[in-house]
């Protein structure tokens, strides 16, 4: 990868400003970012009118990418240009450290750290791998055949409740206490600003709940008991963790964030939309119901396939990821554009914003449309929810992105062939913050195909 753009212009300063540190703007400021993501940005757009890269302020001076090409430039960059923040924080969210107790764990470490921590889960699900498919039969399915007599299921409890106990066994061979790990995925992270004030004022409004941190505890405790944990203590010690407590907690953040939280996070949007869009969900039903599981894989299913492909881009999570520039160097942008960069700036890929971009999304880019990929199968590679671009250089990305695809399709299979049910009043809409609202939206009048 090179530092310039080639062919395109000369490098133009980002538009926009940084605005003021002082209280109460980056409260306001980051309040409006992550509650209204869509209206905040689309003020911010018009104020450097209509540039797609631009500084502001959404709780810490950020310079945001809105478009496509920079998105690509920005998870295909070697880490010696683009690098994770050295802190354990996500932009302006931040972990809540009573639950972690500043644990090494992979998505919240740069450089070497970070190296270490990706080795020991690498390795986990390499060694596990070939255990997911009977582990997700025994958990999922079986699940799932309690769904019918609860009749309403919300969609990400439900999910939570069913995950949690399936990425713990799969991984672990244990089962913590299903409420502490809800509890645990429900306040794991809170906002964060860079006034002292504001982050003070969160740290009243948002407190962990004692017994949640509790519960944290038994999870931690239950990951110790596990009769693999020596083995993987013994993985951690050569990536240099000696620490049992550090790596007990690495392990419950990889299960509870990771895994079951961001396949149920994930599914809540996708599982909407498919109740909602009814030709696309039709469709699937009569792809699903022509397969014969003995002869095809899952991830032979091409209209499957698109239709997460348009969850992914439509929903992508976490929405937003950050790095910091570690040299000056030239962003490639949309319409043939290029923008000045400097050491120490904080970009942030604005992945939906990225994903609904019209020169690359021609058609008809903020509905959902899943045929789009069959038509041009190439726009997979413009879809970076995993954090990750084809060909990219940098060490980062989501460790479980094949796996995590192949369980989306085995979950929304399973449930499209097997159940029916009907979402009500649920709106899909970027300023929601979980893209869904109610939040708890629920799976109604729950039962099996044909009964
Ligand atoms: C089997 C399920 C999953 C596993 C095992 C898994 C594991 C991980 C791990 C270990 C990381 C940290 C990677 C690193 O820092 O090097 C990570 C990052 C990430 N994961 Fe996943 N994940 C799963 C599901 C998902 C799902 C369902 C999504 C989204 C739909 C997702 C999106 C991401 C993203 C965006 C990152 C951050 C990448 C970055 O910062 O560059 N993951 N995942």
């Amino acid at each position: 990868m090179t530092d310039t753009p080639g062919k395109q212009g000369s490098p133009i300063p980002v538009p926009g400003s940084y605005g003021t540190s002082f209280f109460p703007m980056p409260m306001l400021e980051v309040i409006g970012f992550l509650t209204k993501t869509g209206d905040y940005t689309e003020k911010q757009l018009k104020k450097v009118g209509g540039a797609t890269v631009f500084k502001a302020h959404p709780g810490i001076p950020t310079i945001l990418l809105c478009n496509n090409v920079s998105a690509e430039f920005f998870f295909k960059a070697p880490n010696d240009l683009l690098e994770r923040e050295d802190v354990q924080r996500f932009g302006p969210v931040e972990p809540q450290q009573k639950l972690i107790k500043h644990c090494n764990t992979a998505i919240l470490s740069s450089g070497e750290m970070h190296t270490r921590s990706r080795g020991l889960i690498d390795e986990i699900l390499r060694r596990r791998g070939n255990l997911m498919m009977s582990t997700f039969e025994r958990i999922c399915l079986e699940g799932f055949k309690q769904w019918p007599a609860q009749g309403k299921v919300p969609i990400e409890d439900g999910f939570q409740r069913l995950t949690a106990p399936f990425v713990f066994q799969w991984l672990l061979g244990v089962t913590p206490n299903i409420d502490d790990v809800v509890g645990w995925q429900n306040k794991i992270v809170g906002p964060y600003t860079d006034s002292g004030l504001t982050n003070l004022m969160f740290k009243l409004l948002v407190r962990v709940p004692g017994k949640v941190v509790a519960g944290s505890e038994r999870i931690t405790e239950v990951v110790r008991s596990s009769s693999l944990f020596s083995e993987y203590m013994e993985l951690a010690r050569k990536q240099g963790f000696t620490d049992e407590d550090n790596v007990a907690r690495q392990l419950v953040f990889v299960c509870a964030f990771n895994m079951s939280g961001g396949i149920s996070r994930f599914l809540l949007p996708s599982v909407t939309a498919i109740s909602i869009n009814t030709d696309a969900r039709a469709r699937m039903i009569a792809e699903l119901d022509a397969w014969d599981p003995e002869k095809t894989d899952i991830n032979d299913l091409p209209y499957l396939e698109a239709v997460l492909f348009e969850c992914m881009r439509l929903y992508p999570w976490p929405r937003f990821i950050h790095k910091k520039a570690h040299r000056d160097f030239v962003l490639p942008a949309d319409n043939g554009l290029a923008y000045q960069i400097h050491k120490g700036d904080l970009l942030m890929s604005h992945t939906p914003f990225v994903h609904r971009d019209a020169t690359v999304f021609k058609n008809d880019p903020l509905n959902f449309r899943p045929q789009r990929f069959i038509d041009e199968p190439g726009l997979k590679d413009k879809v970076f929810t995993f954090g990750w671009a084809r060909n990219q250089a940098g060490s980062y990305g989501c460790a479980g992105r094949s796996p995590a695809e192949y369980l989306w399709k085995l979950l929304v299979g399973h449930l499209a062939r097997n159940y029916t049910w009907e979402v009500r009043g649920a709106n899909l809409n970027l300023n929601n913050t979980l893209d869904v609202s109610p939040g708890d939206v629920a799976m109604e009048g729950f039962k099996q195909r044909n009964a």
